[in-house]
């Protein structure tokens, strides 16, 4: 497990602290509160992280090891880039040898041995140039984008599955031998057919709640373990590890590991 969160006065800050009512909307008030008094908030300034969210891989990664070994990655979704932070330390990327690829839509501010593209992942082009980007084959494909919020629930949710769906595409086609792929998904939300593609061309397949993200999100992590690789150049579609067809429905609930 990771560190548990700090208790809240070595930022100088007290938790519980509460906002004053004027000009907020309730609901921005409710926002700043809980984000002023999260411990993995003040815990992420002490330790010189750009987002809470660094907290999630390093409690995934340290009951999975998936960045020990980890030679170059690519991060979809970076910013504000606390993944990218870890992903830099752990490939030791530096501006000479650049290990580690990121990718947003939004501004992310220059980070040392992180080659950053400021680009729709879902652009044709992103594929290609997150492969210059990162100077080689990745062992490592980890994915933390969630879509812009629209208020209508149902449209959030099927838009991130979508971006989840693509970016396990994605790693199935370009990682190395062995490697891995982590990806933010949706309680309930993991289509079968993507499991099932996950499931023909990875080792183990398990969804993952980290203690760090918060109990009342119904975001989850879907973690694909070692890679099986590309036969012929490509990715199994439907043939089992011995290169058998196999009907997707064979698949049973024992294949999948769930936490
Ligand atoms: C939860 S944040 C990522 C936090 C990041 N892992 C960190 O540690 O700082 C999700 C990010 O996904 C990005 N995102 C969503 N859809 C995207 C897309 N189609 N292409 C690129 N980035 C996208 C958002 O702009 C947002 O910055």
């Amino acid at each position: 497990m990771a560190k548990p969160p700090i208790g809240g006065n070595r930022t100088g800050r007290k938790l519980g602290q509460k906002v004053k009512k004027g000009k907020l909307k309730a609901s921005s008030r409710r926002w700043i509160e809980r984000h002023i008094n999260d411990p993995y908030v003040q815990r992420a300034k002490l330790e010189g992280y750009r987002a809470r969210a660094a907290f999630k891989l390093l409690e995934i990664d340290e009951k999975h090891q998936i960045l020990k070994g980890a030679k170059r990655i690519i991060d979809l979704g970076a910013a504000p880039g606390s993944w990218s932070q870890i992903a830099a330390k752990v490939t030791d990327s530096t501006d000479e040898d650049v290990r580690v690829a990121a990718i947003d839509f939004l501004e992310m501010a220059p980070l040392p041995g992180v080659k950053i593209l400021q680009l729709d992942f879902l652009d044709p082009d992103a594929p290609r140039q997150l492969i210059d980007a990162v100077g080689g084959t990745p062992n490592l494909v980890l994915s933390d984008m969630a879509a812009p919020t629209t208020g209508h629930q149902k449209t959030d949710h099927l838009r991130t599955m979508h971006l989840c769906e693509v970016a396990a595409h994605f790693a199935v086609e370009v990682l190395a031998e062995g490697g891995h792929f982590l990806a933010k998904t949706f309680q309930g939300g993991t289509e079968k057919d993507l499991l099932n593609m996950l499931k023909q061309n990875f080792r183990q397949v398990l969804h993952i709640k980290p203690a760090s993200s918060r109990q009342e999100s119904v975001e989850m992590f879907l973690l694909a373990k070692g890679f099986k690789g590309r036969r012929d150049g490509v990715a199994n579609a439907s043939v089992d590890e011995d290169g058998f067809a196999r009907d997707p429905r064979e698949f049973d609930e024992a294949d999948e590991a769930e936490e």
